[in-house]
């Protein structure tokens, strides 16, 4: 993915509202955190009292925008070249861990968050905001165009239940909220937000 492109494509619906709800997710999150899917490093801005935080991203195009926005970091970000899928980091060692928009593009999203689950402490907070699959109508298109947007969207998914795939890694999903992304098209608009807690082990 083009991280320019990304940035400009998404600066409208983050205005009406998507930053806001970055910076209410983020700002509170204390301890060392682990960001999966960095990207261009929009949420880098809104970490303000962990202790440090390690950011993964697998695309080189997408972190090519990062050195700008770890310059104006508030806190110490280390940035590491790796998979969701296949994290290189020990069992329990992180306080809490971030995914914003990574689920719809993962591959694999069910070994992807066991992994999540192996390197968080027990306890520890899964903040994520992620679109995902709707209702209805909107279901329907979205399972329809699904396939054409993979190949125009950086294999972004229009129609994952990423909320069923949480709960069923050993989280637990009662703070986690659906919404409608602001500003955004009505195939992205379906959204979830709010924060999961590891609760088996
Ligand atoms: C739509 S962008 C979102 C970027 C950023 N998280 C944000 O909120 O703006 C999706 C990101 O997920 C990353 N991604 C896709 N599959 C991944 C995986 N298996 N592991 C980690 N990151 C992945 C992509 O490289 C891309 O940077």
């Amino acid at each position: 993915m083009i991280g320019w492109l990304y940035d400009l494509l998404s600066e409208r619906s983050e205005r009406a509202g998507i930053e806001a709800r970055r910076r209410e997710l983020l700002a509170p999150l204390e301890g060392d955190v682990l960001e999966v899917g960095v990207g261009t490093g929009r949420n880098l801005p809104h970490y303000v009292r962990a202790r440090r935080v390690v950011a993964i991203e697998p695309d080189s195009g997408m972190a090519k925008r990062l050195p700008e926005r770890l310059a104006a970091a508030k806190i110490p970000v280390e940035v590491v070249s790796a998979s969701a899928e296949r994290l290189p980091f020990p069992d329990a060692s992180f306080d809490a861990a971030v995914s914003t928009f990574v689920f719809c593009s993962v591959d694999d999203p069910a070994v992807a968050l066991a992994e999540i689950h192996r390197v968080l402490r027990p306890g520890g907070r899964f903040i994520l905001m992620e679109h995902v699959r709707g209702d209805g109508r909107t279901a329907r298109w979205q399972d329809r165009l699904t396939p054409l947007h993979r190949r125009l969207a950086g294999n972004c998914r229009l129609n994952r239940d990423t909320r069923a795939a949480v709960a069923s890694a050993g989280f637990d999903t009662r703070e986690v909220r659906a919404a409608e992304l602001p500003a955004s098209h009505p195939l992205v608009r379906p959204s979830i937000y709010g924060v999961a807690i590891k609760t088996s082990s």
